[in-house]
């Protein structure tokens, strides 16, 4: 009987509908090995983060958000890098997501990152904070390959997506890679 599909969910964090970072992960949904389900997640619907809100009961973006998280076996980030760190909203959907700490749908998710920017840095600055942010949520993140596009309109445009041959051996590869990381991190919890 062959395996079951690897199941990820691809985040971008921005909004912009022409997003750099949305290109990266139709482009990982387009490279992705034969054995993995990858699906966008748009985070446009989840509210900013409200103590007061929260305790009165999880709003349904946000219900629909965990949800996904929860039907997945890993996560794919892509991470535009705003004023030298993550955007506003990725950051505002994860804090919903790690909460209960108790039981949160992010303790021991496997999560691979990437990034776009259109600045030199290659959102490495970003990606380094969002690696301290799933540190606190207890993801496991996979250390490599990375992936840091700078400059990101010479590697990809709203037309063609990811057409950089070099950008997108480097998607194929990190997705390839998310979901052997997935595997392996399912044998070690079976252990
Ligand atoms: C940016 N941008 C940016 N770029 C960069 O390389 N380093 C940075 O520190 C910043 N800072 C920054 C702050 C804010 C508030 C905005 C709106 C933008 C530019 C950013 O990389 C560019 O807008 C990307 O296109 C954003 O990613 P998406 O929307 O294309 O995925």
């Amino acid at each position: 009987m062959p395996e079951p599909k690897v199941k990820i969910l691809g985040i971008p964090g921005s909004l912009r509908e022409g997003s750099f970072n949305r290109a990266l992960i139709a482009a990982a949904i387009e490279l992705a090995p034969d054995d993995v389900e990858l699906k966008l997640y748009l985070l446009h619907d989840v509210p900013l983060y409200n103590a007061d809100v929260e305790r009165a009961g999880d709003p349904e973006p946000v219900r629909s958000f965990k949800q996904a998280i929860s039907d997945v076996d890993g996560l794919l980030i892509a991470t535009p890098q705003y004023n030298r760190s993550v955007s506003g909203v990725l950051k505002n959907a994860i804090d919903w997501a790690s909460r209960p700490v108790s039981s949160s749908v992010l303790a021991g998710k496997p999560v691979a990152i990437m990034g776009a920017s259109t600045g030199q840095s290659a959102t490495a600055l970003a990606q380094e904070d969002l690696r301290r942010i799933l540190e606190a949520c207890r993801c496991r993140i996979m250390d490599g390959p990375r992936l840091g596009v700078g400059t990101a309109n010479e590697h990809i445009s709203e037309e063609h997506g990811v057409y950089h041959p070099e950008t997108r051996e480097a998607v194929e590869a990190i997705v390839t890679e998310l979901a052997a990381f997935i595997r392996r991190s399912a044998l070690a919890e079976a252990d």
